[in-house]
């Protein structure tokens, strides 16, 4: 089975208004119309207005970068997931490496991000990945296999359909070192195998897995040259329009 090649930027604490309501204008006006390849934009919380109503109609899907693991209630300076649907967001990022290690995001409450998105109704992209001591120590597999059986254990295959994987080595996240085509797609069919394992063959066949770290217009396409590699979550190079165009259309 080819799955269909999705493509994200996550624009993290980047842009002002103008710049974030001009990129998107840029985007949708390259990618208007649904095609080969899905693509999503996550900007900054307090863009996500604009950017959606920017993008309203198109095929750019618009997520946020974290969602509360809360319903609702004194949990001040987070954002719930039924805000997110509120306002027209369709998708949450949980477990990015810069939540999970700038700001001690366990593996349980990445989980509670994960279940109130879904229980909200978003689609959600789960991040995982080893840091540079991790796969110098070998625990590559493992640490992945942890991060993989913490978020998906137990959910339904019905909500298994709304996530997809994104597989950021932490050691090539805006580094400019991505891993090599062949260490992606090494832990790529590593983590289907796990997925595989937790439900079945057809499940883990079924679920696209993101490559992120440091891919650019020109590494994009070797990257996801592995049928294991069914897209990229792109962080430094999704600024652009014309470097995250190139990407969107790798092929
Ligand atoms: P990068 O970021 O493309 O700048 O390495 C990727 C990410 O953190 O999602």
């Amino acid at each position: 089975m080819t799955l269909k090649p999705y493509i994200a930027g996550n624009w993290k604490m980047n842009l002002d208004r103008k710049g974030a309501v001009a990129l998107a204008r840029a985007l949708r006006a390259e990618v208007g119309e649904p095609g080969d390849v899905d693509v999503a934009v996550f900007p900054p919380f307090v863009y996500l207005p604009d950017v959606i109503e920017a993008l309203a109609g198109s095929a750019i899907a618009v997520g946020a970068q974290d969602v509360c693991d809360r319903k609702v209630g004194a949990f001040t300076g987070e954002v719930s997931a039924d805000m997110l649907v509120d306002i027209g967001a369709t998708i949450a990022l949980v477990g990015h490496s810069e939540r999970r290690h700038v700001y001690g995001e366990t593996d349980a409450l990445v989980r509670g991000k994960l279940d109130a998105a879904l229980a909200a109704g978003l689609d959600v992209i789960l991040c995982v990945g080893e840091k540079l001591e991790e796969r110098e120590a070998g625990q590559t597999e493992s640490v992945n296999a942890r991060q993989l059986t913490a978020g998906l254990s137990g959910l339904s295959r019905d909500d298994l359909a709304r996530i997809t994987i994104a597989y950021e080595p932490v050691w090539a996240i805006g580094t400019g070192r991505t891993a090599s085509p062949e260490q992606a797609a090494e832990v790529h069919s590593y983590l289907r195998g796990v997925v595989s394992g937790l439900f079945d063959q057809a499940a883990a066949a079924a679920l696209r897995i993101q490559y992120g770290g440091s891919v650019k217009a020109d590494n994009a396409a070797a990257l996801l040259a592995s049928p294991d590699v069914n897209g990229a979550l792109v962080g430094g190079a999704a600024l652009e329009a014309a470097s995250f165009l190139g990407i969107v259309r790798y092929r």
